[in-house]
């Protein structure tokens, strides 16, 4: 498919008048088959998890190509230590939230531990959902080889699938706790659910924690893009947790995490301000009064 339809012409957030530039900031809406041209012209893109309106409109503005809904909005927005508790129905509204909030992004539904292993009919029901209820414009489930079966039911029904393989968070304890995934002998493992996804029909696999040549070779050879989260920069584009990569989370991080600013400091100073200023009087002000 062509990348120049009429949607897609004007520069994206550029003042009237100013130069189409090549690549992405012409789209006006990301659409996956714009993922694919992109690996094809070499180009990167971004993706950040987004779980809220506020967070959806920056990012969105910013450039950012894909916002993930994750899952990882367990341990990240509602108090778990982990992936695993997070429920549709909960993921359902945040989904909702963020679709509502973008005009450009691509909005992807993380499907939650539990709502796709069953069958793939039970997939692409708890797919449909996100698709209807949430507004997302496809989902991710994690796996390769075994999710197959779910991958090409959903496909054949009219949702786009994002796969996610290597280390895949929900099966943690099969895997024996966050490990790097395809080191040595289980390389070919790596490639070999790669290839799986994409002949099942996904538009794009996630590749996380796998050795940066091994996740290089997989981007060489699949037509679909990758996504890398600490699998090097030889994927074809990357995502962070938004929490981790502005830091409003702290503590132990993952090597892969690259900070880009310290919120958690931004908001405690700002907190203690207030917090202060309310204490003794000083605010509200004149100014803030009626
Ligand atoms: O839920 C999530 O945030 C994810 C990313 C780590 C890719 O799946």
């Amino acid at each position: 498919m062509s990348s120049s339809t009429p949607e897609e012409t004007a520069p994206y957030g550029a003042p009237a008048g100013t130069p189409a530039p090549a690549g992405s900031a012409t789209i006006k809406r990301i659409r996956t088959h714009h993922l694919r041209e992109m690996k094809q012209r070499g180009e990167r893109f971004s993706m950040l998890t987004s779980y809220d309106q506020l967070t959806a409109q920056i990012f969105d503005e910013a450039g950012i190509e894909i916002l993930l809904v994750g899952d990882s909005a367990s341990n990240n927005v509602l108090g778990n230590t982990t992936s695993l508790p997070v429920t549709v129905d909960e993921l359902i509204p945040l989904t909702r939230a963020v679709s509502r909030s973008v005009t450009r992004a691509l909005v992807v539904g993380d499907l939650p531990f539990g709502s796709y292993q069953a069958s793939p009919e039970q997939g692409y029901l708890t797919a449909a959902r996100f698709m209807k209820e949430g507004g997302a414009h496809c989902v991710k489930l994690e796996g390769g080889v075994e999710m197959a079966p779910q991958i090409e039911r959903m496909t054949r029904g009219g949702i786009p699938v994002m796969a996610h393989i290597g280390f895949t968070p929900q099966s943690e304890h099969t895997l024996g706790g966050y490990r790097v995934q395809g080191r040595g002998d289980t390389a070919d493992r790596v490639l070999r659910d790669a290839l799986a996804v994409q002949d099942a029909g996904a538009f794009s696999v996630v590749m996380e924690m796998v050795p940066g040549d091994v996740a290089a070779e997989v981007t060489a050879k699949l037509e679909i893009p990758t996504i890398g989260i600490g699998a090097g920069n030889r994927c074809d584009g990357q995502v962070l947790v938004w929490q981790d990569a502005f830091g409003l989370r702290t503590g132990k991080m993952p090597r892969f995490v690259k900070q880009y600013a310290d919120l958690r400091t931004v908001l405690l100073d700002a907190a203690r301000s207030y917090d202060a200023e309310v204490k003794d009087g000083s605010f509200p002000a004149p100014e803030h009064t009626f």
